[in-house]
């Protein structure tokens, strides 16, 4: 039971193949020097990138997998949430494939999908149900998962994700793209508390919008009184950074003992930080909550986690295949 998965949905034109937890071929081509010089993702380029890159991608994963295209079971592709002309390729190249091949066809949630990332390489059964936790460029989120087509947002952000404003901060601070690599190479432990920055958590929700504000305010008055050092900048970015996996990982241990749920399960590029992750290790350990993270491989956009989910989707829960799956933006 082979299944093929791609992914479309934002810079990463991705395709693999799974079976279970195990991943013959997980191919990934990123346009993501082409959106450098911008500080963001360009729609656009992103679109035409993936149509230039679909069919390699597709067949470097069936030669790495070492399979013959019959052997394929089912195919499954994110159709939401994501840029729309960017998820209409993989979409549309799926549907092709569905007919060329005669396969059935699962769409697929790019969110769920990083939530069962860890579901690819952990030897340790996870068990339903559980919290989870999607920390990415585009999302911020929490969910009850009860099953792999049981799954109920809790809480999100209210204005940008977490990754999103690691992305602005890095821009306002003139480092690299995407920023959340960067900020996080720059963090010092010893400077997490250098300033004082607090993130909203209205709620089960989150907010990030305020701490960006105020930090880049910060950052203004220092210039002005031209104090602004490189050693002031990485405390300001140590400190920011602090406050913001602090409250993810706050909400996260919180919304688990408020549903009674004793396992968490992350996934998304922000899981891929050395900050939060210890944090979250440490406060699951404090509290008796089961941990389960995704290797960094698999935190950031890739079809692997897309082809997990649909194999438990077309052969635990049997979902009928369909041709019509249209591409949303969220
Ligand atoms: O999951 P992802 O690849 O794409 C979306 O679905 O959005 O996440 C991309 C985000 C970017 O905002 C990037 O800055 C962030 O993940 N990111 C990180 C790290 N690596 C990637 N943020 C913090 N620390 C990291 N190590
Ligand atoms: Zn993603």
């Amino acid at each position: 039971m082979y299944v093929l998965g791609i992914e479309t949905s934002c810079d990463e034109t991705g395709c693999a193949i799974v079976r279970g937890r195990n991943v013959l071929s997980n191919v990934i081509v990123s346009s993501l020097r082409f959106h450098k010089r911008y500080g963001g993702i360009i729609p656009e380029i992103a679109t035409r990138n993936h149509a230039k890159v679909i069919d390699k991608v597709f067949k470097e994963s069936v030669v790495r997998a070492n399979l013959r295209l019959s052997e394929i079971s089912a195919i499954s592709v994110t159709c939401k949430p994501g840029l729309v002309g960017a998820l209409v390729v993989g979409i549309n190249f799926s549907k092709a494939l569905t007919v060329a091949l005669n396969k059935p066809l699962v769409g697929i949630n790019h969110l769920h999908a990083h939530l069962f990332a860890p579901f690819l390489s952990n030897n340790a059964r996870i068990p339903f149900p559980f919290l989870g936790l999607v920390v990415s460029g585009g999302h911020t989120e929490l969910f009850v998962v009860r099953d792999f087509d049981r799954v109920r947002s809790i809480g999100k952000t209210r204005d940008d994700a977490a990754g999103e404003v690691f992305d602005k901060v890095a821009r306002a601070f003139g480092l690299g793209y995407p920023g959340g690599v960067y900020i996080d190479k720059i963090f010092k432990y010893k400077y997490r508390k250098s300033f004082s920055f607090k993130c909203g958590r209205p709620a089960s929700d989150f907010s990030f919008s305020g701490i960006k504000t105020a930090l880049i305010y910060k950052k203004h008055e220092l210039e002005n009184k031209n104090v602004f050092s490189y050693d002031v900048k990485v405390k300001l970015l140590s400190s920011f950074e602090e406050s913001v996996v602090s409250a993810i990982v706050e909400n996260a241990v919180i919304s688990a003992k408020k549903y009674n749920l004793r396992t968490i399960v992350c996934g998304g590029g922000v899981i891929s930080n050395t900050r939060l992750r210890a944090l979250l290790k440490q406060a699951c350990n404090n509290n008796n909550i089961r941990l389960f993270l995704p290797p960094k491989r698999f935190c950031s956009d890739n079809a692997a986690m897309v082809a997990g989910l649909g194999f438990y989707l077309y052969n635990i829960k049997k979902i009928p295949s369909s041709l019509n799956i249209g591409a949303f933006s969220n």
